[in-house]
């Protein structure tokens, strides 16, 4: 019998994540996450997963300066951006415009490991800039260039309000990109594999893996839950929206994991951040229907919160936009997926598993005029 879900099939080796799921664990290259997130920066964590250890300093300063040189995007993708701005979803951008990419990356269909490297590099830097450029546009303001003094998370908040960003946001946001960076057999990282293994480019294997993001059972629950949250809009409200939503059978997205069997990891460090930046905001409200949501859907269901439920009060109260915090993910998982794919074509074999036929067998071809 196949395992629906492939949930215990072990799709790859990597030396990038490793989760325990029934305690809770996280680490990336060894590293557990709560040090990552509270003593690392993203781009840390991108030489982490790309070189499979920490970076001295130098090399840390060399990755940045590559990082912001990467930041613009190129004239076509500006061109098409406008257009892609009237038309589409933020995630059905990314997804045309870091297809459109491959178009003018100075590699080409370059598929050497050096080139790859600097693709990797290019798809990380630039997502930000992409995501920022598409908001602007669509809500009739000016873009404002990458701002080359400002690392990558704070440039990103500068790129989309316009100004520089409050230090203590800037560091929010950067510990949700380290949190969000990598999670090993994951659907959208296990669908970049799958591409990647056919030896099919990198912009098409990270062009997959949005499209795979991009369902509420993934990234998107984080969009969906925040729309729970302003549809409950009160605390007090929470427990009758929550029990009513279990009685119809509808999921509470947010909660629920193939992996962790107990806490995620990566929620207990969002928790406390939802709650520090309510507080810091004035703003307590959000933090606290989140709360409460948790309490109702922990003792009605022994359902635990995973990382995009409170990642979507933090992102509301850093003023990112509902419908733009899947694509938030997207620029951190940016990093994951590359190293990823990296390591896939680094050590390929065809990703090709096999199905169990269940249709019917030894039927007999009719012609079209005889079948009733
Ligand atoms: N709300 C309500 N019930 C949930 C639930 C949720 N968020 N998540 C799981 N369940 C229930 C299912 O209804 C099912 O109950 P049943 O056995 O009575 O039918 C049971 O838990 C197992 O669910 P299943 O879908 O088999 O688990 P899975 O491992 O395939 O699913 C998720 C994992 C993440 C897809 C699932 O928990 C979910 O849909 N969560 C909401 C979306 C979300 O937050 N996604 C982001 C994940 S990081």
């Amino acid at each position: 019998m196949p395992d629906k879900g492939l949930e215990e099939v072990i799709a790859a080796s990597t030396r990038l994540s490793d989760v325990d799921g029934r305690a809770g664990r996280l680490w990336y290259v060894g590293y557990p996450i709560q040090d990552l997130a509270e003593r690392s920066t993203f781009e840390e964590v991108v030489y982490l997963l790309h070189q499979l250890r920490l970076p001295t300093e130098a090399e840390l300063d060399e990755l940045n300066e590559r990082l912001v040189l990467e930041r613009e995007i190129s004239p076509f993708l500006a061109d098409i951006m406008p257009t892609l701005a009237q038309q589409t979803s933020p995630m059905s951008m990314l997804r045309t415009s870091v297809s459109a990419a491959s178009a003018y990356d100075p590699d080409g269909w370059e598929n050497s490991a050096e080139a790859n490297e600097r693709k990797a590099m290019r798809l990380i830097a630039k997502t930000a800039t992409l995501l920022a450029v598409y908001h602007r546009l669509r809500t009739g303001q000016d873009v404002v260039p990458p701002h080359p003094k400002l690392p990558h998370a704070a440039n990103f908040l500068y790129m989309l309000s316009g100004q520089e960003p409050d230090q203590e946001d800037a560091a929010v946001l950067d510990t949700t990109l380290i949190l969000y960076a990598d999670h090993t057999m994951n659907a959208s990282t296990f669908t970049a594999r799958v591409i990647a293994s056919t030896l099919a480019d990198m912009f098409s294997a990270i062009t997959g893996a949005i499209a795979a993001l991009k369902g509420p059972l993934h990234g998107g629950a984080n969009e969906e839950a925040m729309k729970m949250l302003e549809e409950i809009d009160d605390p007090s409200r929470a427990e009758a929206y929550v029990k009513d939503r279990l009685a119809r059978k509808e999921r509470i997205m947010g909660f629920g994991h193939r992996v962790y069997k107990t806490e995620d990891p990566r929620a207990t460090v969002l928790r406390r951040l939802s709650q520090e930046t309510g507080e810091r905001k004035d703003d307590p409200r959000w933090y606290e229907i989140s709360a409460e949501v948790e309490r109702v859907v922990n003792a009605e269901k022994g359902l635990h919160a995973n990382v995009d439920f409170y990642a979507a009060s933090v992102y509301h109260y850093l003023g990112i936009p509902t419908d733009l915090m899947t694509p938030v993910f997207a620029l951190a998982r940016m990093s994951g997926w590359t190293a990823h794919v990296r390591e896939q074509y680094s050590d390929n074999r065809l990703i090709r598993p096999e199905s169990e036929y269940v249709g019917p067998r030894d039927q007999t071809y009719v012609a079209i005029e005889d079948r009733g």
